[in-house]
């Protein structure tokens, strides 16, 4: 990153000077700064964010206008087959976060760090964090409320921006309370506590996942920094989803919270499925695939 991409970046040295088009615009664009989140928050567009592990969904996502692209640990699951995202190391996310920074010209790269990478103590996770900046990532995400607040706060005096994680929080719910509607009744109120602590800390940015519809509103009322739904109702900032999932890559099922746009998965056992028929009955390669 240059001194100039570092500073827009973090939002310091242009911030409410520079304005880019609205999503969706068709207007040029430009890389997106974490003040151009702001901006979307302040003019009410809503803005997409989509999960990305690897160079050609990088590039095409990014060319289709997704401003903002998650490493997530996600990838636990959907590129390394684990059963959660647990087992997911640093070594095993920084390939991933490369291959997705260096592919994109637009979008802001966002990198999650991992269980048992960060939440130590504020210096572990400062550690972490710095290691996927160094390796091109433009933002970190971590997961957890106002306990991570000192963590929070140490990542972004160190400049590196925040993006905070509450409501299902995979890293921490296994066997305590599942894949369940978080904050709910009594509990919203705990959860606007996160977001607040989060805002103050820093975060420009936080995920709810798996949240009643009216405790995402409320939140997102009260925050001056936006939030991404995924599973939290229609009036996030912002909404975010697992890219296999989006696109139907991973035919198994899918939470309620998924809407598909594709059926990649299909696609793709088809064409693997006439390859392989062609090969069998001597169709593949025909003259026009070789070389005399
Ligand atoms: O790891 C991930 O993909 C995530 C999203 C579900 C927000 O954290």
């Amino acid at each position: 990153m240059t001194m100039s991409d570092t500073e827009n970046t973090r939002g310091s040295a242009t911030e409410g000077q520079e304005t880019t088009a609205p999503y969706g615009s068709g207007q040029p664009r430009r890389r997106v700064r974490i003040h151009h989140l702001r901006e979307y928050k302040r003019r009410g567009e809503a803005w997409p964010m989509l999960t990305s592990y690897d160079t050609y969904t990088a590039r095409i996502f990014d060319r289709a206008g997704i401003p903002v692209l998650l490493v997530g640990d996600s990838a636990a699951n959907t590129v390394y087959g684990y059963e959660s995202s647990l087992p997911i190391t640093v070594e095993e996310m920084l390939p991933l976060v490369r291959a997705v920074a260096r592919s994109v010209e637009y979008a802001l790269v966002v990198a999650d760090l991992p269980f048992g990478s960060y939440q130590a103590s504020p210096e572990e996770a400062l550690h972490t964090a710095t290691r996927f900046m160094k390796d091109g990532a433009h933002a970190v995400k971590l997961e957890g409320g106002a306990r991570y607040a000192a963590h929070v706060e140490a990542l972004v005096s160190a400049g590196i921006p925040v993006m905070g994680h509450l409501g299902f929080t995979p890293q921490s719910e296994h066997g305590l309370g599942g894949y369940r509607v978080q904050a709910r009744g009594e509990r919203a109120r705990e959860l606007l506590d996160d977001a607040r602590a989060l805002q103050e800390a820093g975060a420009f940015a936080v995920v709810l996942e798996m949240v009643s519809a009216s405790a995402a509103k409320r939140v997102t009322e009260e925050l001056s920094i936006p939030t991404v739904g995924i599973g939290a109702g229609p009036d996030c900032d912002g909404q975010v989803l697992v890219w296999t999932d989006m696109a139907g890559l991973d035919t198994g099922h899918a939470p309620r919270f998924v809407k598909r746009y594709a059926e990649v998965g299909e696609t793709l056992s088809r064409a693997a499925s006439s390859f392989a028929e062609d090969v069998r009955d001597g169709k593949f390669p025909a003259p026009e695939h070789g070389f005399e």
